[in-house]
């Protein structure tokens, strides 16, 4: 028999105990062997009544427990769960987490501590196997670009607000499905989005970013009438991370992005992800499925499960050896070159235009496409650029901002084609 010890019983922790019960004669035959929970670790026991495993506050009781076999970390944050997730490899505890933040700022550290198996599936994309398409299935691949939307909980929010939904209500809402971070504005922000693709960059690129070294923007400007915009135009807009490889260097971002409607990325709509990776033998795959929730978790935490039980630890980010041939470096943010989307509300003025574009053409940007909507007061002005540097824009976005028939603050938008 296999023992677990499971340290937060939360939406995934419960989901994991409700699913390991549910489907046990099934899962005991593919990992072939029993598996139990013995012990869990919660901040306040009282909250979990229901629960009949023995619970503790003391998370020792289970990273240093002789008797457990396999460690599963599902209480998120990052100091904390990475004095928890060290201590239990330090024990020589095989670890699980779907701790995407752990990730983000410890994988490498992790890496180097764990002479055990170390899985974390359920930490991109929830339910999808992203993890192991990309760092088993592809693993003959050089990897080009990885692109897809890998936040549910924004998802949800951008398909919503499409029906003319109000954001802060539709956030609520995927707070009470259990899609969100126990602080959401790591969804909204992008951050969460960002930690994954982190994770993923790592595998496919052997990169050792962390957060505040790549460009992470969230949905919290988005407003109807950008998704209006969109819709005239024929995009979607979606919060997409973005991983490429051009020569030797990366690129790593994330924000909301207008995408053509006729990409099979813009049809992916609600709590579910999407990930389309490129790799140069194998040209482009796609995985879809629901990106967050407690089941949909607990599918990637109890196929880790299964996994290390069945045997043969896997190498955590996939390269046994340091890969040397190629070292890749990280673009600067400011480098990044995109199309870009811009809504400018403006007083009805004469010359109000001509002015606008001066300065972008100053900055070396050029506009593909422009649509003019009055409102009551004042009139929204919304361009499509042609491709220009991220330095670019944002230079014109300040000059453009200071002028004084500008009256709120001008949004951007980045479009992917
Ligand atoms: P959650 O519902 O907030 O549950 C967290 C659990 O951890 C709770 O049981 C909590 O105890 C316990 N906990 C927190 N801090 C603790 C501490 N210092 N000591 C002991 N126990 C502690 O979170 P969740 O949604 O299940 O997410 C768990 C992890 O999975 C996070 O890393 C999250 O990013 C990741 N994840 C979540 C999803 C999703 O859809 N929810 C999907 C993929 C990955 P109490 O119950 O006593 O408060
Ligand atoms: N809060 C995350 C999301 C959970 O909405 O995608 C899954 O990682």
């Amino acid at each position: 028999m296999i023992k677990i010890g499971i340290v937060g019983i939360g939406t995934v922790g419960s989901a994991v105990i409700k699913n390991l019960q549910k489907n046990r004669d099934l899962i005991k035959s593919r990992a072939g062997k029993e598996i139990k929970i013995i012990k869990g670790v919660v901040r306040d026991i009282n909250k979990h009544k229901n629960i009949d495993i023995p619970l503790t506050t003391d998370y020792k009781e289970v990273t240093r427990n002789p008797e457990i076999d396999i460690v599963v970390e599902l209480m998120g944050g990052v100091d904390k769960a990475y004095e928890v997730v060290s201590d239990a490899l330090k024990h020589k505890k095989a670890v699980i987490t779907a701790n995407k933040a752990l990730l983000a700022y410890h994988r490498f550290e992790l890496q180097k501590l764990a002479k055990t198996s170390f899985e974390y599936e359920a930490s991109v994309a929830g339910g999808i196997p992203v993890i192991k398409a990309l760092r088993d299935g592809l693993s003959a691949n050089h990897i080009l670009e990885i692109k897809g939307i890998i936040n549910g909980t924004c998802n949800y929010i951008l398909s919503e607000m499409k029906k003319g939904r109000n954001y802060k209500e539709v956030l609520k809402e995927a707070q009470k499905k259990g899609y969100a971070e126990a602080d959401p504005s790591f969804d909204v922000g992008g951050y969460d989005a960002a930690h994954k693709l982190l994770i993923l960059a790592s595998i496919a690129y052997n990169i050792d970013a962390k957060p505040e070294d790549i460009l992470i923007e969230g949905i919290e400007n988005i407003n109807l009438t950008d998704i209006e915009f969109a819709k005239e135009f024929g995009y979607e807009i979606k919060l997409l991370g973005i991983a490429k490889k051009l020569d030797k260097k990366i690129e790593l971002r994330v924000h909301p992005t207008l995408i053509k409607k006729s990409e099979m990325i813009a049809k992916v709509d609600g709590v579910m992800n999407a990930i389309s990776v490129i790799g140069d033998v194998v040209g482009e795959t796609m995985y879809y499925g629901p990106g967050a929730g407690g089941d949909a978790t607990a599918s990637a935490v109890i196929s880790d499960i299964i996994e290390i039980v069945r045997g043969s630890k896997k190498p955590m980010l996939g390269y046994k050896i340091p890969l040397e041939i190629e070292k890749c470096s990280l673009i600067k943010s400011e480098d990044i070159i995109s199309k870009y989307y811009l809504r400018i509300a403006v007083k009805d003025e004469l010359g109000v235009l001509e002015k606008i574009a001066h300065i972008l053409a100053q900055n070396n940007i050029s506009i593909e496409s422009f649509l003019q909507k009055p409102r009551n007061s004042y009139v929204k002005l919304l361009f499509a650029t042609h491709k220009a540097k991220e330095k670019e824009i944002k230079k014109a976005i300040s000059i453009i901002q200071k002028l004084n028939f500008v009256i709120k603050p001008i949004n951007y938008i980045r479009i992917e084609e």
